[in-house]
């Protein structure tokens, strides 16, 4: 790896040192088989990641095994091991990266008085010396060694400096400078990496590394600070996964160097595979992102306020600053919801082929606001009927073909239901409770299965007695629940095509 690579196309290069594979796989619950951390070693190598770090091999024989595995599967980027500022972690190591094309052997030790105290029981300077003699032994076995100053946000800045610079003169050809606990905020992470550029004689001869956790929700700006301040080399993992709040989430850090021009930087990364990538991580370690995730949630591209979806779809750049296929979303979503406007629905027709009149469009819409008021997502089902268009019965084995009921004061509800199931005519007439009673008992005779209606639902769309009601219905049939839904203006014909649906689901 050069140092400082300047481009004439923009600026200078950021490394992306990704740890999906260590530091996010030390999370509760994300631990993978070593088949599972090949898969997705490959997929952060097509994503085109400068480095991958892939366990700490003298924890267990699994780490060291996927390790091995990873070397031999993984060709372009560089793989790196992690270890203690330990002989015997530095040699298993270095032998679980015997089949790397380029390995990399990461050690490192504590340097806040915090970890030197407590977790060390020592003093500044026998910690300086025993950084110093691992990075040395390190270099016996591998050209590349990265250096970890642990805590190195809250680690004096001037002692960090000794460290750092003496590091660099044992060998080390990159040092990383982890805000381990998260503590620092952007300023001062940032002002610290301008420490050392500024005071460690031979920094032009190792790249800096930034490793931030999340403990603050900061990770993120911490990274670009010190990016901005001159670090070179990132420490990520996907979706921000790792110890207790995450880390560093790639996607991020990728996307704001990618869509920030006046920051003059860039990476190698493939952004057009971050959300493949994204999803991946999620369904193998079982950590569905939040949806409002920047760059990789579900809303991240879904505008749904009227003024929003009106802005976006004039010119998309009024709310946009990425472009949603940038990251391999195929585009943004303009979700219907309560707040959306005549703009935005009327989108949603076009993109059906239904195109509306402004009369249609101004009835469809009043019909919209009081079905979002009570839904939570209109579909595209929903709108058809509102509109009046059924796409469903269309496709159904059950067609309702013919339905006459008989009600009214002081005469035996009657109905007369013919149904065509799988292209077979058949008819059946029967007495009930009342007209929905009675044309149900015709429908069950004419499919002749057990079926008990466990909930029924009738809602008015409009307020008005000439309008569109809405049957949902719960029927219970073999130990299992099925569901149906219509709507029309005559309640009974909703009733008996929402049965309809959901006898469907099992005939
Ligand atoms: O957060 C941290 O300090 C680390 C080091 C082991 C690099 O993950
Ligand atoms: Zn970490």
């Amino acid at each position: 790896m050069e140092n400082k690579t300047k481009t004439s196309t923009g600026g200078d290069k950021v490394y992306i040192f990704d740890t999906t594979l260590r530091d996010g796989e030390q999370s509760p619950g994300c631990q993978l088989n070593s088949v599972e951390k090949i898969e997705l070693a490959k997929a952060l190598e097509d994503l085109n990641v400068d480095v991958i770090e892939c366990g700490f091999p003298v924890s267990s024989p699994e780490d060291f095994n996927s390790v091995t595995e990873i070397c031999k599967a993984v060709e372009k980027p560089v793989i790196c091991a992690l270890s203690r500022a330990v002989e015997k972690d530095i040699d298993v190591a270095a032998d679980a990266l015997h089949f790397a094309r380029r390995g990399r052997i990461h050690t490192g030790i504590g340097t806040s008085d915090e970890h030197i105290k407590y977790k060390f029981n020592s003093n500044r300077e026998d910690i300086l010396t025993t950084a110093v003699k691992a990075v040395k032994y390190a270099r016996r076995f591998i050209d590349d060694v990265e250096f970890y100053a642990e805590d190195a946000g809250r680690t004096d800045n001037e002692y960090l400096a000794r460290v750092v610079e003496a590091v660099i003169a044992a060998g080390a050809t990159v040092v990383n400078i982890p805000d381990t606990t998260g503590y620092c905020n952007p300023w001062e992470y940032g002002a610290k990496i301008k420490y050392l550029m500024d005071n460690v004689q031979n920094i032009d001869k190792a790249i800096i590394s930034v490793h931030c956790h999340n403990d603050l929700g900061m990770a993120t700006a911490n990274t670009i600070s010190g990016i901005l301040n001159g670090a070179r080399q990132a420490e990520v993992t996907i979706d921000g996964i790792g110890e207790r709040a995450g880390n560093t989430a790639l996607e991020e850090v990728a996307m704001a160097i990618k869509c920030r021009n006046d920051y003059n930087f860039y990476t190698d990364i493939n952004t057009k595979k971050i959300m493949k990538t994204s999803q991946m991580v999620q369904s193998l370690m079982n950590t569905p992102v939040q949806a409002n995730k920047a760059i990789v949630g579900r809303n991240a591209f879904a505008h749904s306020s009227g003024i929003h979806q009106d802005g976006v779809l004039k010119n998309r750049s009024s709310y946009e600053i990425i472009d949603p296929a940038d990251v391999g979303v195929a585009e943004s979503t303009i979700s219907l919801s309560a707040r959306s406007g005549r703009a935005a629905l009327n989108f949603h027709y076009k993109n059906m082929g239904i195109n509306l009149t402004k009369e249609q469009l101004d009835d469809a819409y009043k019909k919209f606001l009081l079905l979002a008021d009570t839904n939570k997502e209109i579909n595209d089902n929903d709108l058809l009927i509102i509109v009046g268009v059924s796409k469903v019965e269309s496709v159904r084995k059950i067609q309702l073909k013919y339905l006459q009921v008989v009600c009214g004061k002081n005469s035996v509800p009657m109905s007369t239901v013919k149904l065509d199931i799988d292209g077979e005519i058949c008819q059946a007439t029967s007495s009930g409770d009342g007209p929905v009673d009675a044309s149900f008992r015709a429908v069950k005779q004419l499919v002749n299965r057990k079926i008990a209606v466990e909930e029924y639902l009738v809602q008015a769309i409009t307020k008005g007695c000439d309008d569109v009601g809405k049957v949902h219905i719960k029927i219970e049939h073999g130990g299992n629940y099925y569901y149906g839904f219509s709507a029309n203006t005559d309640i009974v014909t909703a009733s008996v095509e929402a049965l309809i649906d959901a006898i469907s689901k099992f005939i």
